[in-house]
C-alpha cells in the first residue's frame, strides 16, 4: 500500500496569524506531498511499502544502499511533517501535569525549556528541525537534526515536539526573520497531543 498525504487536523487558515494560510496550503500540499511521492517512487517494488515509516527510518540501515538516501530524506520528510501537522493547533496554552512536571525538572521551567529549544532551532545552520525528546529512560532532551533527519533515527528517541526551521515553513511570511517564526511558534503547540507522545514514551 502506498504512503499517503495525511489530511490537516484542522483548517489551512487554523493557525493565523502566527502561520499564514498560504505557506500551509504549500507546505503541506506541495513540499509534504512530494516527499510523500518521493517515498513512494524510492520503495516501490520492495517489502518496505508495506512499513510505517517510522518504522523504515528506525531500521534505516536495512534498507539497500541505492535507496537508502532517498529514503532518508523523503521517508524522513513524511514522517517529520507527520508529527509537525499534528504538534499544532489552533488553541495554544501550555502543559499541564506530568508534562509539565517533566519539564519542569529537566528545565527548570518551560521558558527554560522555550529557551533551549529556540537556541537550538537557531543555531540550526541550513535547512532542519528542533527537537524536544523522551529518551528511553524517560528523560527529556532537545537537540536539532539537519535536513530531514530527525529522532526515529536515534534509538529509543520518541519525539515530543518538532518545529521544521526549513525557510519553506516560514518565508512568505517572515522572510529571513527565522527567530520571529520560532519564537511564534508557541502560540500553535497543541499540548495535549505533546502531553499523550510523553505519556505513552515514559508510560
Ligand atoms: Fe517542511
Amino acid at each position: 500500500m502506498a504512503f499517503e498525504l495525511p489530511s490537516l487536523p484542522y483548517a489551512f487558515d487554523a493557525l493565523e496569524p502566527w502561520i499564514d494560510e498560504q505557506t500551509m496550503r504549500t507546505h503541506h500540499g506541495k513540499h509534504h506531498a512530494t516527499y510523500v511521492d518521493n517515498l513512494n517512487n524510492a520503495v516501490a517494488g520492495t517489502a518496505f511499502e508495506d512499513m510505517e515509516v517510522t518504522a523504515i527510518l528506525k531500521k534505516l540501515y536495512t534498507v539497500p544502499d541505492e535507496i537508502r538516501a532517498a529514503v532518508r530524506n523523503n521517508g524522513g520528510g513524511h514522517a517529520n511533517h507527520t508529527l509537525f501537522w499534528e504538534t499544532m493547533g489552533p488553541n495554544g496554552g501550555a502543559p499541564s501535569g506530568p508534562l509539565a512536571d517533566g519539564i519542569a525538572g529537566a528545565f527548570g521551567s518551560l521558558d527554560d525549556c522555550k529557551s533551549s529549544f529556540n537556541a537550538a532551532a537557531m543555531a540550526r545552520f541550513g535547512s532542519g528541525w528542533a527537537w524536544l525528546v523522551a529518551r528511553l529512560d524517560g528523560s527529556l532532551l532537545i537537540y536539532s537534526t539537519p535536513n530531514q533527519d530527525g529522532p526515529y533515527t536515534q534509538t529509543g528517541d520518541t519525539p515530543l515536539l518538532g518545529l521544521d526551521v526549513w525557510e519553506h515553513a516560514y518565508y512568505l511570511k517572515y522572510q529571513n526573520r527565522r527567530a520571529e517564526y520560532v519564537e511564534n511558534w508557541w502560540n500553535v503547540v497543541n499540548w495535549d497531543v505533546v502531553a499523550a507522545r510523553y505519556a505513552s514514551a515514559v508510560g
